[in-house]
């Protein structure tokens, strides 16, 4: 097979994690006779300083003409605040690639042998920690209408819009019912259905579609209880689907557990993938640019080498070698000799990925 990928590395650690990430991918593949086909393309600060502008045409056109995008990290702070908001790197170029990527998934697993990175007591995380959040993301608060602030101060008014339709709740539902099936078989659906009308639609339809899914445990939550759950008791979580806000909260919190922010990957799906018109699954991992360690050989790479088995998993289809790269990543962990500073070694980045190369 051949592996269409539009990579952009972007701004700081983004160069040198997506690096890690695509020798392990191009190690990976090749075992089985597939092959890599990348094209790399500018985005953030980079582009801007080549280019003017933070998501360049060509860069958008690469990104059409591939299979999946492999992202970094864009935004420098020190930079960013010469900018009006709405023109950031990180709001121009993650809201224009997502677009229609309405299912947002966050892998949260603390290796067995970092348990003592986890901030929650031993007795807490003994039965482990291995959480798959699916947040919507193309829906609710943060893009309903009407939105903005009216009047003048002091007596100025804001409105924010939550909103979703039945269509929006049931295709996301779908992939919590079709992630669970794959993995402890539980789901749990996080809403708010004691306040908000969103909240009611959302717990109904799940309710409804739990019947095409017997095979599944389903479970309902509010968003309030679940935020201190995650804490009292992780290891009960299997599957975690939810609105767009309430996601966004708990899956930042869910990352915690993993020991490091260097740990967690992630993926954006639609419904469609590219190769049928729909739009080009996009991968990164959870954090940012991280100007402070940047250059220097020291991120942790761990979490886009997971985002890239998460690529080879959900847009290639290719679980065996998706697997592979997962229990090799997991193996250097657990042996915990060769591991980043934020995990309390001192390997560098690329040795990181070399120690997972040599597992493969
Ligand atoms: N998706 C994205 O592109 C994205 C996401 C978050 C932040 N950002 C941008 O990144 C810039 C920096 O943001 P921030 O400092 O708030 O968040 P950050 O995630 O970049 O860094 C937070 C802290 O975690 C550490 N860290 C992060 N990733 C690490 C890794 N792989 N290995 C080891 N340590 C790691 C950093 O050194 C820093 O101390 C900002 O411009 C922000 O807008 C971009």
């Amino acid at each position: 097979m051949d592996l269409k990928i539009a990579v952009l590395p972007g701004d700081g650690i983004g160069v040198e994690v997506v690096a890690a990430g695509m020798k392990v991918l191009d190690a990976a593949v090749k075992k089985s006779g597939h092959k890599v086909h990348a094209q790399y393309a500018d985005v953030g600060w980079a582009a801007i300083d080549k280019h003017g502008s933070a998501l360049p045409q060509a860069t958008r056109e690469i990104c059409r003409a591939n299979d999946a995008i492999l992202f970094g990290a864009v935004g420098l702070p020190d930079r960013d605040v010469t900018l009006p908001q709405a023109q950031r790197p990180e709001r121009v170029a993650l809201l224009e690639l997502r677009k229609g990527l309405f299912a947002n998934l966050r892998h949260v697993v603390l290796p067995r042998g970092l348990a003592s990175r986890c901030p929650l007591k031993p007795e807490l995380i003994s039965a482990g920690i291995d959480i798959m959040i699916i947040r919507e993301l193309t829906g609710g608060l943060y893009y309903g209408q009407p939105q903005g602030i009216q009047g003048a101060a002091p007596n100025r008014a804001a409105v924010d819009t939550m909103a979703y339709s039945e269509a929006e709740v049931r295709r996301i539902i779908r992939v919590g019912f079709e992630t669970a099936r794959k993995r402890r078989k539980k789901l749990t659906s996080v809403d708010k259905a004691n306040i908000l009308a969103t909240s009611q639609l959302w717990r109904e339809t799940a309710v409804a579609m739990g019947k095409e899914y017997p095979d599944i445990k389903l479970d309902h939550m509010y968003v309030d209880n679940a935020s201190m759950q995650l804490l009292r008791r992780p290891s009960d979580f299997d599957v975690i689907v939810t609105e767009n806000t309430f996601g966004d909260i708990l899956s930042d919190e869910a990352s915690m557990l993993a020991g490091s922010i260097g740990l967690v990957p992630s993926a954006c799906l639609g419904e469609k993938d590219a190769r049928s018109g729909g739009p080009v699954p996009f991968y990164e991992p959870i954090h940012g640019s991280a100007p402070d360690i940047a250059g220097q050989n020291k991120a942790n790479p761990v979490g886009t080498i997971l985002t890239v088995a998460m690529m080879l998993t959900y847009t290639f289809g290719l679980l065996h070698e998706a697997e592979a790269i997962t229990n090799a990543t997991f193996g250097v962990l657990n042996e915990g000799k060769v591991l980043t500073g934020d995990l309390g070694g001192s390997a560098s980045c690329s040795a990181v990925a070399d120690a997972v190369i040599s597992r493969l």
